[in-house]
Order: C-alpha cells, then sequence, then structure tokens
C-alpha cells in the first residue's frame, strides 16, 4: 500500500477500507509523508467525500494515533460540550464550571481560534497566569479533585487530526461534512465520556453554511457516539449574527463572568441552559431537561457556578480576583471607539463572518496557527438585528491597540452591519435537537 495509491483511488471516488485509513492516520501522526501527498488526499476527501463506513474508520483510527484521558478513577458521569464553532461563541467558558457545580465531571479539551471564528483557549489564556497546556495525568487528577478541566489539545491526543487540522485550514479543506465528523469525535473521543453535547452552528458564521450539511454532519457524530456507545445529542444553534454582546476574547470572559454571577445577555444564557440541561440528563444528574434547567438556574443564583470557576481558574494557574473584578484583572485595550449608526432605520444584519473576521483584524484573531493575539482586542456590539436605530447612535465599541487597527475594525464594521427599513424576525436560537432516536425541529 502506498499513499499515492490511495490518492488515486480516492480521486476516483473509491471507499478506503478500514487498514487502509489506519495506514493513513498512523502516517500522518508519524509524518510520514510529504504535506504536498496529504493535501492532495484531503482535497480529495473533500471533492468526492466519505462513506459513513469510511468516516467511522477514519475517527478510529485517529482517535488510536494517540493516547485517551483515563478517567477510570472518577466515579461521577463524565460529559462534554463542543460547538463547530462561532463568534461571541463563549459559551464553554461558562458551561464547563456550570455543569461540574451540579455534580456532572467535565474534562473539556478546548480548541484555539481559527479562521473567523473564536477558541476557548484564547478566551481562557486572557485571565492572567491561566495554563491550558497540563499533561494528560495533571488533566485527570484535577477532575477528579474539582470536577472540570479546560485544556487544549495535547500532543498525546488524536495526533492524526492535530496535523491534518492544520493542513485543513492551510489548503481550504476544512468544509467537508466527513472530515469535521472525524476531527471531532477524534477528540471527544479520547475523554472518556459518558456522554457528549455538540453545538452545531448554522447560518452566515457556521463552516458549512447548508442546513442539510449540518443535520447530515450532525446525524454522522450521533452514529459515531453510538459506536463507541457514548450518547450524543446534538442541538442546531444560529450563527448568523454574534452569540451575547461581547466579540473579542478578554471582554468575552468578563462577559461569562457576568453570566455566571446571574446575568449576561438572554442568548448567552438560553443556550448556556440548553446545552448544560442535556448535559446533565446524559450524566443522569436530572430526570428531565426541565428539572436540569431549574437546577442549573439555582446554581448560577446561589454562586455555586462562580464558585467553581473560581476553583477551575485557580486550580489551572489562574488569578480567581477574575470573577469578583474582571475589569481590573484582565488586558485592557489602549483605544476604545464608538462605531455609530450611518443612517435611522433597522438592524437588518450584523454579520458573525465579517465580525469574526473583524477580530482578526484588530490583532484578536489568528491567521496562522502560531501567529500571536491580542486579548485586550475585539468588539462590543451594543445592537442586534431587529433593533431600531437613530443617526449617529454608537452600535458597537471597537477596542484595539492602535488608530490603524481601529480603523480595520470600521472597515469590518460597516460592511457585517446593515441597516434597512424592513422589520426583521430573528432566527430561533436553536432550530433542531438530532440524538439516536432522529431528528426533531424545536424553533
Ligand atoms: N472543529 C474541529 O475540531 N474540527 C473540525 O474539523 C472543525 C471544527
Amino acid at each position: 500500500m502506498t499513499i499515492r495509491d490511495l490518492i488515486a483511488r480516492k480521486r476516483d471516488g473509491d471507499a478506503l477500507s478500514d487498514d487502509e485509513w489506519r495506514f493513513i492516520a498512523h502516517g500522518v501522526a508519524a509524518g510520514a509523508f510529504p504535506d504536498y501527498q496529504v493535501a492532495a488526499l484531503l482535497m480529495a476527501c473533500v471533492l468526492r467525500g466519505l462513506t459513513s463506513a469510511e468516516t467511522l474508520a477514519l475517527t478510529d483510527a485517529m482517535l488510536k494515533s494517540g493516547s485517551s484521558l483515563d478517567l477510570s478513577h472518577v466515579a461521577a458521569p463524565r460529559v462534554d460540550k463542543h460547538s463547530t464553532g462561532g463568534v461571541g461563541d463563549k459559551v464553554s467558558i461558562a458551561l464547563a464550571p456550570l455543569v461540574a457545580a451540579c455534580g456532572v465531571a467535565v474534562p473539556m479539551i478546548s480548541g484555539r481560534g481559527l479562521g473567523h471564528t473564536g477558541g476557548t483557549l484564547d478566551k481562557l489564556e486572557s485571565i492572567p497566569g491561566f495554563l491550558t497546556q497540563l499533561s494528560l495525568a495533571e488533566a485527570a487528577r484535577q477532575v477528579e479533585r474539582i470536577g472540570c478541566v479546560m485544556i487544549g489539545q495535547t500532543a498525546e491526543i488524536a495526533p492524526a487530526d492535530r496535523k491534518l487540522y492544520a493542513m485543513r485550514d492551510a489548503t481550504a479543506t476544512v468544509p467537508a461534512m466527513p472530515l469535521i465528523a472525524a476531527s471531532i469525535m477524534s477528540k471527544k473521543l479520547a475523554e472518556s465520556l459518558t456522554g457528549l453535547v455538540l453545538d452545531v452552528k448554522t447560518g452566515i458564521g457556521a463552516f458549512l453554511p447548508r442546513l442539510e450539511d449540518e443535520i447530515a454532519l450532525a446525524r454522522e457524530m450521533v452514529a459515531i457516539g453510538a459506536h463507541y456507545r457514548c450518547p450524543v445529542v446534538v442541538l442546531l444553534s444560529n450563527m448568523d449574527f454574534p452569540l451575547g454582546r461581547e466579540c473579542g476574547n478578554a471582554n468575552e470572559v468578563a462577559e461569562c463572568v457576568a453570566l455566571l454571577k446571574g446575568g449576561g445577555p438572554p442568548d448567552l444564557r438560553e443556550l448556556t441552559l440548553r446545552l448544560g440541561a442535556e448535559m446533565l440528563v446524559l450524566g443522569h444528574a436530572a430526570p428531565t431537561l426541565s428539572a436540569a434547567t431549574e437546577r442549573l438556574e439555582a446554581a448560577l443564583a446561589g454562586g455555586a457556578a462562580l464558585e467553581k470557576f473560581r476553583q477551575l481558574v485557580a486550580a489551572q494557574g489562574g488569578d480567581p480576583a477574575v470573577c469578583d473584578d474582571p475589569a481590573r484583572v484582565l488586558p485592557k485595550p489602549a483605544l476604545s471607539e464608538p462605531w455609530r449608526a450611518p443612517r435611522d432605520g433597522v438592524v437588518q444584519q450584523v454579520n458573525a463572518l465579517g465580525v469574526g473576521r473583524g477580530i482578526t483584524a484588530l490583532g484578536g484573531g489568528r491567521e496562522t496557527m502560531d501567529g500571536v493575539i491580542d486579548h485586550a482586542a475585539g468588539f462590543t456590539l451594543h445592537a442586534i438585528p431587529g433593533d431600531r436605530v437613530a443617526k449617529g447612535q454608537v452600535l458597537a465599541t471597537i477596542h484595539a491597540a492602535d488608530a490603524g487597527r481601529v480603523q480595520a475594525g470600521h472597515a469590518a464594521l460597516d460592511a457585517a452591519i446593515t441597516i434597512g427599513d424592513s422589520p426583521v424576525t430573528l432566527p430561533p436560537l436553536i432550530s433542531h435537537r438530532i440524538t439516536a432516536d432522529g431528528v426533531e425541529r424545536i424553533g
């Protein structure tokens, strides 16, 4: 078997065998193939697709290309949540401590921002001292001690995915349903989970823009989970415009602290509670979604969720005072400038893709995997689609390090925010719920 033969077979639309996917994943992890051959194979996968059996074989091969988090000593159910990536999507930062405060262990392995989407690790690293690179043994000890951990993908977890994902980003081969399903599931299955909740984004700011592709992705990941006896629940949530009001890194952490104190914007709170309720039910900590929601609301109102976040931050070397006074602890931008409405009217769109690209232009996102980011850069949105606004009203604040960056932020918002005269009906925040029982429309 040679990689050249496998590229040719995939180019011609053949389905590769389990052994062939194992050969590919292990070769990629070991650095046995030149980048140009891996890139050619990836493009053939995008153009020709993979069968469900191939997607499962690739997932399994990537999972077994590395080690898993050993949580056999943790008695509590272990449930994680993963999002396919969005703009302003800071849900994980509040959700992990919130769910852990309700008795379900959350061993969360997160990613960095890439392309127009933000990353949980980058946001957490805006807390001074916060370490996201723990070893698997350290992560396992922390889950046992406080019930949650939030770390980056180590070199040990699914190393084949780590290399493939970096190459997919550089070769425009990310938006392929089977590759996304195998990439996400190979990492999540390495967390020794007893359940998994996935937030698949739909709309302008999502990786796969067509609803039928999102549903196919969700079904594929549910089927892969079932194969490993890990029940998976998927919620499809809207990403036409950013989630919450803060978009960037440090400012998103501050918004999470507000949520953990019982406040925060309504859409962020709703999505966090919906995903958290699914996690509690999967973790047998509540019999129904409504009982689970009550439990989560009590943990927010009574301070248990904020206390768990304080423990998490302290355990990972961060400054726990971020829970009391985020404005003092988190990095501050040199400049904060208003963006004003150019006319009277109704906000038609705050384009998530445009805002996400704008964050990168401000210095708050990455162009390449090893790019350095400015944690204080970002946008605060003061209006969402459907709001009636007056000419000159401040609709956003641009946070950046210098005047050139502020200018780039202005240009990004000029393109992303549109104002017109028609009334706007907002899409449902959550439109579908997908489980092993099928697809349920809930929006
Ligand atoms: N997130 C991942 O981990 N992998 C993908 O391919 C896309 C989103």
